[in-house]
């Protein structure tokens, strides 16, 4: 199979001329639909809401709401695939528990790891040698394995398939915005913090400049939920993502605490909302989700 996934390395087109040392379309037979600059083909993965994920700033829980938000989302019957597009610090599998799995590569597709029957999941983290290897992708080596992971892998009938993207504004976005069909829109995740919540601003013109709608801010560690009494403690303060949502004319999905517990979710490999139920912080994520149902799908 002409891999991106199973050699690290991009392969030749099968169609190109022996001595040519590109992955090449100008020598193919011309059989092949080959993307042409600025008009990619998009893939023809079977779904119907494809939801980016992302932020202008590290660390702020993108990969925590992805994981959150898709697990809820197949708690509530919907057919979900979760795509790890950051690279560089792949670890979506590692929030789930499916850390050093590895998909089975077949003779004409991948299969994703099935989490639960409704929940599909692809990384870069499983098809990389170890988690400490440094990989070093350029652009358009990015975009191919993007290109792969949609078309590829064995996603079946998806309702939603929810990107979760590295930091800033790189080439990932970019290339899942041109390639995938659907693409609803991206939820911009913030903290509270003036910092964070300027980053959001930042984001939300980024994604206005791709053409893709917004679908709303959330602002994550909004608040902590005390480990000892339960109570609401405004450790970066709260309120900066309405704020920004209300600037900036977009949805405002909801805020989500800082809860220790969700830490110990992730790091434990079992999504929070999975493991918890009627807790202040399920509720958040449990309306946050919600709230991006209705606007996705009405
Ligand atoms: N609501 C929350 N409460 C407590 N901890 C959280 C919450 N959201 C995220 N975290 C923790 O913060 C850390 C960073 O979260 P996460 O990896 O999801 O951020 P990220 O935006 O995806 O980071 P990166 O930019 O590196 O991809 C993790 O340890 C995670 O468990
Ligand atoms: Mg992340
Ligand atoms: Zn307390």
């Amino acid at each position: 199979m002409n891999n991106i996934m199973t050699q690290h390395t991009p392969v030749k087109d099968t169609n190109c001329d022996e001595n040519c040392d590109e992955n090449c379309s100008s020598c193919s037979s011309g059989q092949k639909p080959q993307p042409q600059k600025g008009l990619p083909l998009r893939s023809k993965i079977d779904v119907k809401h494809v939801i980016l994920v992302l932020s202008g700033k590290g660390g702020v829980g993108k990969s925590t709401v992805s994981v959150n938000l898709a697990s809820a989302l197949s708690a509530h019957g919907r057919n979900v695939g979760l795509l790890d597009l950051d690279f560089h610090g792949p670890n979506i599998p590692k929030m789930l528990g499916i850390e050093g799995q590895k998909p089975a590569v077949l003779e004409k597709h991948i299969e994703p790891v099935h989490v639960t029957g409704t929940l599909a999941v692809m990384s870069m983290a499983f098809l990389l040698p170890d988690t400490s290897t440094p990989v070093v992708w350029r652009g358009p080596m990015k975009m191919a394995a993007i290109q792969q992971f949609l078309e590829e892998v064995n996603w079946g009938t998806l309702d939603y398939l929810v990107v979760d993207l590295p930091p800033g504004t790189g080439d990932e976005a970019l290339s899942i915005a041109q390639l995938a069909p659907n693409v609803k829109g991206a939820v911009i995740v913030t903290t509270p913090q003036d910092v964070a919540v300027l980053d959001a601003v930042k984001s939300v013109k980024f994604i206005e400049k791709l053409e893709i709608p917004v679908i709303g801010i959330i602002e994550n560690m909004s608040g902590m939920i005390c480990p000892h009494c339960g109570d609401t403690i405004d450790l970066f303060g709260r309120g900066g993502g309405k704020k920004a949502a209300e600037d900036l004319h977009v949805p405002y999905l909801g805020a989500i605490p800082l809860d220790p517990e969700m830490v110990k979710a992730g790091d434990e490999g079992r999504p929070y909302v999975l493991r918890h139920a009627d807790t202040p912080t399920w509720k958040a994520v449990d309306a946050v989700m919600e709230n991006l149902v209705k606007l996705v799908e009405s």
